[in-house]
């Protein structure tokens, strides 16, 4: 186990700027961080980093912690190995107290798997260099094909023998454990038990992670036999999920920020090709349909995509509907389509690499332009052909997420379709509805507070709400303990208060009204409970709380402006842009807003009592009831209309 004191100096080392600024691409807004979410794809922005608070949250998908549970989330790190990621960052020397023997297996055996990985590429590179066969047979390939030696050499390519056991042996005579070997998938175990190589006779791309290391491996064969599979490529592993892997990114995500564009291609040759051609900021899917994790991983890079098509016409149909999942991921997409026939990798060694650069740069066409056209190429005056295009595109010009886009394109395509805007806009919005009709269910949908107008088709950039509710009293319960995160501790002096911590004022205010959320009632009974025992507990007690779900809500609430809608305060004068400026409205407001909720719930019940009540004396009862409250309601609604404003 790390010990405590390393733990302490971590935490307190590892600033949340710099751990995220690694990954995330920040801006400053006002007092935090912002910048496009890593966990969940997104166009606009809504991941937001506390610098002071230290700690980050996504109000888009709800992710939030600090500089430790980032790299965890973000790395699939277990505790420990995220504290140890960040103290090789901030170069701290980790001490650990003894671990059974089972802890540290558990810890090691995924290294161990990054190990052998790196052992087989260093033993494939090696014999592609070094020995007779490999020079003969693997290197004199690469070369044939036209490959540079630092092209081979910066993507560690190689060669496995064509032998049973090439790999196997050595690994095991340098005390590689069979068992990694296997889980790898470097190595197969035959009926007899026995251990071969996955890899014989081919040359070798080993498949890097983000950050460098191997964690995989492709192999090409060089015969030409159709019965021979192509590639043999190493299985799913602990360290190798192929759906959010993209072969080449660690070599390209320099060049892919700093270019802000990424060139997409299908294979292995296809990226040393490209970057022979000098362009570093390309990566390819490899074999697999590209997957919503890929283009995710490509967004925390850039939110632009360059397709680079093979020139066959089967291919680019078929990967049209493929396309339409970048859109709606909210990246903007390019193709470039090359001369039938050619794919980036022939091309670029048939024209050079210099002529090919510039055929990338002058042949880009915009996705929906570009896939309209080989539509309608296809269609031909077909007239049924051509209305099915219209539903395609406009389909495709649906999924993009930003307004204003679409609308261009909507433009464009109504003059190359030769088709009134209009009509366009009205299968869009039609298109529209329906998906977000689809995206509206209870579940999906972002809460509103009341006395928003529900959320209609232009809602798309409206701020979302991060509470979850409308049916209850959850999103007032929240802004209480908000308020006590962000306010407990100051000291304030109104009318008959005198010097008291508002912590304290909220409590007291609160003697008569009952929680109902229950992670809400937990944190107000917790603060609750300290006051009475003379502490005034702080924020960062929630939020570093061992109870996950507390400390979830703590993050999520210090982060958050505002629980209530915007459209709350302003309604009651509110001026929400600076609550400090007028914290006793801010505070009272919070207060009150939740004691009309209960009043009117109150009110409500009483209501449904009285209409139900047959018994004329009864009913007379609940009808003074109903009046009193009634009363204490209209009490509340002028406080919050006039009292507050001052
Ligand atoms: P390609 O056939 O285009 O391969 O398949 P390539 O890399 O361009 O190879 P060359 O040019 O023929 O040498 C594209 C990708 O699909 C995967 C590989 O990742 C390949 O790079 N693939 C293809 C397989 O996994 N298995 C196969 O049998 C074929
Ligand atoms: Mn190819």
């Amino acid at each position: 186990m790390i010990n405590r004191e390393t733990i302490d100096k971590i935490m307190d080392t590892a600033r949340i700027e710099e751990v995220v600024g690694d990954f995330v691409h920040l801006k400053k807004r006002g007092t935090s961080l912002i910048g496009n979410c890593p966990f969940h794809g997104e166009k606009t922005p809504s991941f937001h980093v506390s610098v002071t608070k230290g700690i980050y949250k996504c109000f888009g998908c709800g992710k939030g912690g600090d500089s430790v549970r980032f790299i965890m989330e973000h790395e699939k790190y277990s505790y420990p190995e995220a504290l140890k990621f960040l103290a090789q960052k901030y170069n701290i020397e980790v001490e650990e107290t003894v671990e059974t023997v089972q802890d540290l297996e558990a810890q090691n055996a995924k290294e161990s798997l990054y190990i052998v990985s790196q052992f087989a590429a260093t033993f494939f590179e090696d014999q592609l260099w070094n020995n007779s066969e490999g020079k003969a047979i693997g290197l004199s390939y690469f070369k044939e094909r036209g490959f540079r030696e630092d092209i081979i050499k910066k993507f560690n390519l190689g060669y496995s023998p064509d032998v049973w056991d090439a790999l196997t042996q050595d690994a095991v005579k340098n005390k590689h454990a069979e068992e990694y070997l296997e889980k790898t998938g470097l190595s197969i175990r035959n009926d007899k038990g026995k251990l071969y190589d996955r890899f014989r006779g081919r040359v070798m791309f080993p498949i890097h992670n983000f950050t460098g290391r191997v964690i995989g491996f492709g192999g090409r064969t060089l015969k030409t036999d159709k019965n021979v599979p192509k590639y043999v490529n190493s299985p799913e592993s602990e360290i190798y999920h192929k759906s959010n892997v993209l072969y080449g990114l660690f070599h390209a995500k320099k060049a892919i920020r700093d270019l802000d564009n990424c060139y997409l291609v299908e294979g292995y040759a296809d990226v040393l090709s490209v970057h022979q051609a000098y362009i570093e900021n390309v990566v390819a899917s490899s074999g697999t349909s590209l997957t919503i994790e890929q283009i995710r991983l490509i967004g925390r890079f850039t939110q632009n995509v360059t397709i680079l098509y093979d020139g066959d016409a089967a291919g680019i149909k078929a990967s049209l509907r493929g396309l339409d999942m970048i859109l709606e991921e909210g990246l903007n997409v390019k193709v470039v389509s090359f001369p039938a026939g050619d794919d980036p990798d022939s091309y670029m060694h048939k024209v050079g690499a210099g002529e090919f650069k510039t055929y990338i740069e002058n042949n880009r066409q915009d996705f929906i332009l570009y896939k309209a056209n080989i539509l309608l190429a296809e269609a031909g005056n077909d007239p049924i052909k051509r209305a099915g295009i219209i539903r395609d595109i406009v389909e495709s010009i649906a999924k993009i997420p930003d307004n204003i886009k679409a609308s261009v394109f909507i433009r464009e395509c109504s003059s190359l379709l030769a088709i009134e805007e209009r009509v366009l806009l009205s299968e869009l919005n039609t298109m529209r509805a329906a998906k977000f009709k689809k995206a509206s269910s209870p579940q999906a949908r972002p809460a509103q507070y009341e006395d928003m107008p529900p959320a209609d088709l232009m809602a798309d950039n409206e701020p979302q709400v991060t509470a979850t509710a409308t049916t209850n009293d959850d999103l007032q319960e929240q802004e209480i303990v908000r308020l006590l995160l962000a306010f407990g501790h100051e000291l304030v002096s109104w009318d008959k208060i005198d010097n008291m911590y508002i912590g304290s004022f909220i409590m007291q205010n609160l003697t008569d009204v009952t929680f109902e959320n229950a992670l809400c009632k937990k944190i107000i009974d917790h603060y609750r409970t300290e006051i009475e025992n003379g502490q005034l507990p702080t924020a960062n007690q929630f939020i570093k709380s061992e109870d996950r779900e507390v400390a979830d809500l703590a993050i999520t609430l210090s982060t958050s402006p505002y629980t209530l809608s915007e459209n709350w305060y302003n309604k009651h004068n509110i001026y929400v842009r600076d609550e400090t400026i007028n914290l006793k409205a801010t505070i009272l407001g919070g207060l009150y807003h939740l004691k009309k909720r209960k009043v009117d719930r109150i009110l409500l019940d009483l209501l449904k009592e009285i209409k139900m009540e047959s018994d004329a004396a009864n009913q007379e009862i609940l009808m003074q009831r109903y009046a009193f409250i009634k009363n204490v309601e209209k009490e509340i609604s002028r406080f919050l209309g006039s009292v507050i404003v001052k």
